[in-house]
């Protein structure tokens, strides 16, 4: 089984003293033993201060996003060779990206690509919408964004995978464990084993969309989920703590 992964996701919040703050307070509350790899993912801005907060500790950093390509004229944009020596996970992918600011499973596959090119660990975010949900087509629309998202990789050995169905996100409507256990272990699970045969099952698997410390271990507890990625909760210390407390603890 893949080591147990929690990831915050910090989105636009945290100044710089805040993203300080908060990344000492996680790294202070995660001791060495904590059995789940814990990493947070603060504003780019704030990456070289969470970096420096948490080095020694067990706690990881990733970056919330990237540009595929190493430099050039895109302005506004922060590239792989950027990041490199600041993180060392990238989220890609994530809903929010692909709704808001024009992502799509051909951009995602150049950053997914670029990452590892770049010994970044990408967590490729898929999952899918409400229409796209209640017109039965969830398994299909997940299985098409992990197959396009990883089309030309060879190499999973450090993939992370986070289904986060969109309308579970940030709306305080989780998925049900069961709900997400079945695409988990379905669509996302078995495009990878298809692409990649064995090395699928060192994939971790993390479920997002409305974790919170109620209801983390009852994810957890699924097969096929070996973690989560949180929003809102991570944005608490305690509460992002005691998310990474019970996954631990379901994952023994
Ligand atoms: P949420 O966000 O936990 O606030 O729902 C999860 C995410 O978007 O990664």
């Amino acid at each position: 089984m893949p080591t147990p992964v929690v990831a915050g996701n910090w989105k636009m919040n945290t100044t710089l003293d805040e993203a300080q703050r908060l990344a000492s307070e996680v790294r202070d509350g995660t001791g060495s033993d904590v059995g789940c790899d814990v990493i947070l993912c603060p504003p780019f801005i704030s990456l070289q201060a969470v970096w420096n907060a948490v080095a020694g500790s067990q706690v990881k950093v990733g970056a919330q996003n990237m540009h595929h390509e190493s430099s050039g004229a895109f302005t506004g944009e922060i590239s792989p060779p950027m990041i490199q020596s600041l993180c060392d996970h990238v989220l890609l992918g994530h809903s929010e990206r692909r709704q808001l600011f024009g992502d799509t499973d051909q951009t995602v596959n150049l950053k997914v690509k670029a990452a590892l090119a770049h010994a970044l660990r990408p967590i490729l975010c898929v999952g899918e919408t409400l229409e796209q949900r209640e017109s039965g087509r969830a398994q299909e629309v997940v299985a098409n964004q992990v197959r396009e998202g990883l089309s030309g990789v060879e190499d999973i050995t450090r993939l992370i995978v986070a289904y986060e169905p969109v309308w579970a996100i940030g709306t305080g409507q989780a998925a049900t464990p069961e709900t997400a256990e079945e695409i988990m272990g379905g669509a996302v699970k078995d495009t990878l084993s298809a692409l990649f045969g064995d090395a699928a099952s060192e994939v971790p698997l993390l479920y997002g969309g409305s974790v919170n410390p109620g209801n983390a271990a009852s994810f957890a507890a699924q097969p096929s989920i070996h973690g989560g990625l949180v929003g809102g909760a991570s944005l608490q210390a305690d509460q992002f703590l005691e998310i990474v407390r019970v996954v631990a603890e379901a994952k023994v």
